[in-house]
Parts: C-alpha cells; sequence; structure tokens
C-alpha cells in the first residue's frame, strides 16, 4: 500500500562549502561539460549540484556515490544537458542553482522539480511580467504598489512555475505565461496547465526556505500531500566522506 504522504528531501548547499574532492564524484563527460562552462562560479555551482545530488542518492539508498549514474539527455539536441535521471530509474532527482546557493531534490515516489532564484532587485519586473504571468495572474500583482513586494511577489511565482516546468520535464519550452499558479501570497498551487488539464489536481508545490535574497520551491507530481524535508547538503558530503575516506 502506498504511504499517505510522499516525503521529498531538499539538500541546500552553497558552492563555497562543498569539499574539494567534490569534483572527483564527476564522471568524464561530466567533468568535460564542467571545462566547458567558462564562467568560474557557474562551473562550481554546476560540479557542486552533481557531486550533491549523488552523495544525496547515496546518503539516502546507503550505496556509494560513485556509483549514481545520472542521465541528461535533451531531446531537442541530444547533449549532456536537461532533465537528470538517475540511472536506475529512482528516486526522481531535480536541481537547480543560482547565485551562492544549490538545491537537489530527491523524491521516491513521484517526478519532482525545484528551482531557486536569487532576488535580482534591480530587475525592471515591469517588462518582465508579461513574459511570465499569465493575464489572469496579472491584476493581483499589479496592485502590489511596493516596488520590493512587486520584484519578490514576481520571483515566487517564477519558482514555483519552474519548479513545475522541471517536475514536468518541459522546461522553459512551455512559456512560464501559460502555466498559471495564481497569487503570490496564497498557499502555492497549481491551477492550470496548458494541455493537461488532470494536473493541477495532480500536483503539489510547496515553497522552500531559502536563505534570505533567494527563493525557491518544489513541485512534485502527486496528489497525495507531500512533506518537504529541507537538509543541509554540508551533512551529506560530510557522511559521504566518513564513509568512503573523502577528505
Ligand atoms: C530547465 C530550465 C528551465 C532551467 O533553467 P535555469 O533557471 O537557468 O537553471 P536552474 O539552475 O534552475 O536549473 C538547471 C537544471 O535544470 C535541469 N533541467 C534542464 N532541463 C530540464 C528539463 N527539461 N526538465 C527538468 N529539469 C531540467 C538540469 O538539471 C539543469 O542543471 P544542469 O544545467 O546543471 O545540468 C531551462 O534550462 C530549460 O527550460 N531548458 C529546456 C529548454 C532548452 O534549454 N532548450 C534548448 C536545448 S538545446
Amino acid at each position: 500500500m502506498k504511504p499517505a504522504v510522499v516525503d521529498c528531501r531538499v539538500w541546500w548547499i552553497d558552492p563555497a562549502h562543498a569539499p574539494r574532492w567534490c569534483e572527483e564524484l564527476l564522471s568524464e563527460p561530466e567533468r568535460a561539460r564542467a571545462e566547458s562552462i567558462h564562467r568560474r562560479a557557474a562551473r562550481r555551482r554546476f560540479t557542486t549540484a552533481t557531486a550533491l545530488l549523488k552523495v544525496a542518492v547515496a546518503v539516502t539508498s546507503g550505496g556509494s556515490p560513485g556509483g549514481v549514474e545520472i542521465r541528461r539527455a535533451c531531446p531537442d539536441c541530444r547533449r549532456l544537458h536537461g532533465r537528470p535521471v538517475l540511472a536506475g530509474g529512482a528516486p526522481y532527482v531535480s536541481l537547480s542553482h543560482s547565485g551562492d546557493r544549490v538545491a537537489v531534490a530527491l523524491c521516491a515516489d513521484a517526478p519532482v522539480g525545484v528551482d531557486v532564484e536569487q532576488v535580482d532587485a534591480g530587475i525592471d519586473v515591469d517588462a518582465m511580467v508579461p513574459f511570465v504571468l499569465g493575464a489572469s495572474e496579472q491584476p493581483a500583482f499589479r496592485a502590489v504598489r511596493s516596488r520590493q513586494a512587486r520584484v519578490e511577489a514576481f520571483f515566487r511565482c517564477w519558482t514555483r512555475k519552474e519548479a513545475v516546468l522541471k517536475a514536468t520535464g518541459d522546461g522553459l519550452r512551455i512559456p512560464m505565461r501559460e502555466v498559471t499558479v495564481g497569487t503570490p501570497y496564497g498557499p502555492a498551487r497549481l491551477i492550470g496547465f496548458p494541455g493537461r488539464p488532470e494536473l493541477p489536481g495532480t500536483t503539489r508545490i510547496v515553497d522552500l526556505r531559502a536563505e534570505p535574497g533567494y527563493l525557491g520551491a518544489v513541485a512534485v507530481l502527486t496528489a497525495r500531500p507531500v512533506r518537504v524535508i529541507e537538509l543541509d547538503g554540508r551533512d551529506a558530503f560530510a557522511a559521504t566522506a566518513e564513509r568512503h575516506g573523502g577528505s
């Protein structure tokens, strides 16, 4: 019998806190992709996220991070990017990186998507609104008078939508404005998704407790209640170092 509640674990880390040896956990193709990323901070985020995903899976399943194979295949160009899927098929995984934050989500029972965004206070939020919010979402947003509150409301909706689009695997192939999540102040929920009327009833969105200056959300494709457990990625690396002699 399936449990009543679906557990979803989200591991957070600042790439500056990831151990040096995390690079050793990357496969050859992953190393090649890391080397192709010119900006140092972005390269570090990719390396940290990939390694954290492997140690998080190992800590959860009791295996070794070296045995965790992540498959990424872009359906458009076949390059090594796109939705991450574990070679064994389970658990479902997702990852996101922005600024100094990396988030990795694991869910044994249902597809998951996670998104973290650094809140960019300087963004021209009013210009972005038509690309991100649907017509039914815009009036509530425009009613927010303070600029700072509008920026936060914008990123709140953004993270919820991107989490859903990652859980479905569509990514930004589906325009964000076509995914409806309603007001940023109410409980997070999916209201509409193009071509899939069943999704609002079978998707849970939970806002994450990201660090100040960041917002995050996770979406799980299930009709059951979801319990999100947020964890410190440093603990996953430390547990791995203890068990497998990383230093
Ligand atoms: C998924 C997507 C919305 C993420 O954008 P982002 O905000 O810049 O980045 P995030 O850090 O939050 O997430 C990146 C991660 O999302 C994951 N991801 C990428 N495509 C995904 C998809 N279709 N579904 C679920 N997850 C996806 C990857 O794990 C990626 O991490 P990686 O770059 O380290 O491999 C965006 O990359 C996208 O829509 N991609 C698909 C469309 C596309 O790129 N088409 C061109 C292909 S040639």
